[in-house]
């Protein structure tokens, strides 16, 4: 208990309860909630993946939430640092963790200028263009354009963590988190009003289509296609609750010591998985609508190849949806690329004692250019590499692919060793609890961290690599 007095506070810190559980949610809601989840809930069989995601969620994204902010908050440090402060032989730990934002950072402003373009696109009328196939692969194999949204996306970012943490991050969230929620519940509730007859005269309503993402669909369920699901839900996870890449370690040092982060916990899970649940009652629902279940296996083109076709469906409604939706889609991303670059700025500040600005400007530079070369991956420098996991990726998937399905169950089941047996759960929950604060679930806390999160990990690490192919 003692070293938790000693913790010294933040300069930039967020100014209470509110202003946290803002700032995570803002991070932790983004192109993955609004684009991946439904995609993936639509592959995986609807209902069931939901039911899968719902309880992993509060189990395993509860474990892992619960782990970075608390190690956050106790050392006051970067995931490099708080490491080393909590074994000093483990230090490597928050190095490899450092990596996982380093990494992601070179892509996520690439996929934020895409939903800008999309933005660029309802906002001069060209809603029918965006429309056709070809609409999307045009754009991101033009070299031009794409470079040009990238930067711009890039540049907004840059600004908001230039200012700082509370001038920055806390302030967007606050208003754009409650925006974004009313923004979403307003388009899911106007998807399910929707209603179409195709040429061949069968009726669709949006209704049916809630049944559709709702109804767990156990046809032709082997074990393979179950492990397959729960793989898919756990990796979701991870992106969806920014876990597990030292991003909430950063966030938890700018907590103050009278915030109660169990409570903070549970509403940034329910927060993240309610704009999940929302977003796929968003898009699900009007994909069936105007295309049938066929429009479902879209995959990752979902929310920018079929999306466009709903909206100019929709006569001249669909305009003002268009435009609602991408900028919508695009404070998301925003809040979720701050967290990515805030991270890596204040490890470098922490490891070079260099000061914000300067900082900032040097990794807008350097990450400029990355994102350019990322952009630049569907036409100068177009590669078609396999992945482990069976499908051919261009550079933004590699980067995707190594930090996201590789190196983060890796991290977390060494976080889990490490929480679990080397300085004991109670380490994490003695924080939880600070000032008399209530941990309801400490048990469930304390066997999934020493017994089930490292086997899961493992297995999901081994399937990952292609070693294991269940
Ligand atoms: N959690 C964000 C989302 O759901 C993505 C993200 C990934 C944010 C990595 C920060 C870091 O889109």
């Amino acid at each position: 208990m003692q070293d938790n007095l000693k913790h010294k506070h933040k300069k930039h810190g967020f100014t209470g309860q509110l202003g946290f559980v803002m700032a995570a949610a803002g991070s932790a809601v983004g192109v993955g909630n609004l684009w991946r989840f439904p995609y993936l809930a639509a592959k995986d069989g609807g209902g069931l993946f939901i039911l899968i995601y719902l309880i992993l969620t509060f189990t395993f994204g509860f474990t892992l939430l619960t782990s970075d902010i608390a190690i956050g908050r106790r050392t006051g440090k970067n995931s490099i640092n708080a490491y080393k402060e909590m074994s000093p032989k483990w230090k490597f730990l928050g190095i490899l963790t450092f990596l996982v934002p380093v990494l992601i950072m070179t892509y996520y402003a690439v996929i934020g200028g895409w939903i800008v373009r999309y933005i660029v696109v309802y906002l001069t009328g060209q809603g029918q263009a965006a429309a056709q196939d070809s609409f999307f692969t045009d754009f991101i194999t033009s070299p031009g354009q794409a470079t040009l949204y990238a930067v711009l996306f890039m540049l907004f970012t840059a600004w908001i963590v230039f200012n700082g943490v509370e001038k920055g991050i806390e302030k967007y969230s606050r208003i754009l988190m409650p925006v974004l929620l009313v923004m979403i519940v307003a388009i899911a509730i106007f998807a399910l009003t929707l209603k179409h007859t195709d040429a061949d005269g069968v009726t669709r309503t949006g209704l049916q289509g809630l049944a559709v993402y709702l109804t767990p669909n156990f046809k032709g369920l082997t074990l393979r296609r179950l492990m397959q699901i729960l793989l898919d839900a756990m990796s979701q996870i991870f992106f969806s609750l920014s876990v597990s890449m030292g991003i909430m370690i950063t966030y938890g040092s700018y907590i103050k010591k009278d915030v109660d982060v169990n409570t903070s916990i549970h509403q940034i899970e329910v927060f993240d998985t309610g704009v999940a649940l929302l977003a796929g009652m968003m898009i699900i629902p009007s994909i069936f609508v105007f295309e049938g279940v066929e429009g479902m296996s879209a995959g990752p083109g979902l929310m920018f190849v079929s999306l466009p076709k709903v909206f100019a469906s929709m006569t001249h409604l669909g305009r003002a949806a268009g435009l609602a939706f991408f900028i919508m889609a695009a404070f998301a991303a925003l809040t979720s690329c701050v967290s990515v670059l805030e991270t890596i700025t204040a490890n470098c500040m922490e490891i070079f004692h260099t000061k914000r600005k300067p900082t900032t400007i040097v990794l807008t530079i350097i990450y400029m250019i990355a994102s350019i070369v990322i952009a630049l991956g569907y036409s100068t420098f177009y590669i078609e590499l396999p992945l482990p996991n069976g499908s051919i990726g261009q550079i933004l998937d590699l980067m995707d692919y190594i930090s996201n399905s590789f190196m983060m169950p890796f991290i977390s089941m060494l976080s889990a060793i490490l929480i679990g047996w080397v300085v004991g759960p109670d380490w994490i929950i003695e924080e939880v609890e600070f000032g008399g604060r209530k941990f309801g679930l400490r048990k469930l806390y304390a066997v999934m961290i020493r017994y089930i999160v490292p086997v899961i990990m493992f297995i999901l690490f081994l399937q990952s690599t292609g070693i294991l192919n269940l």
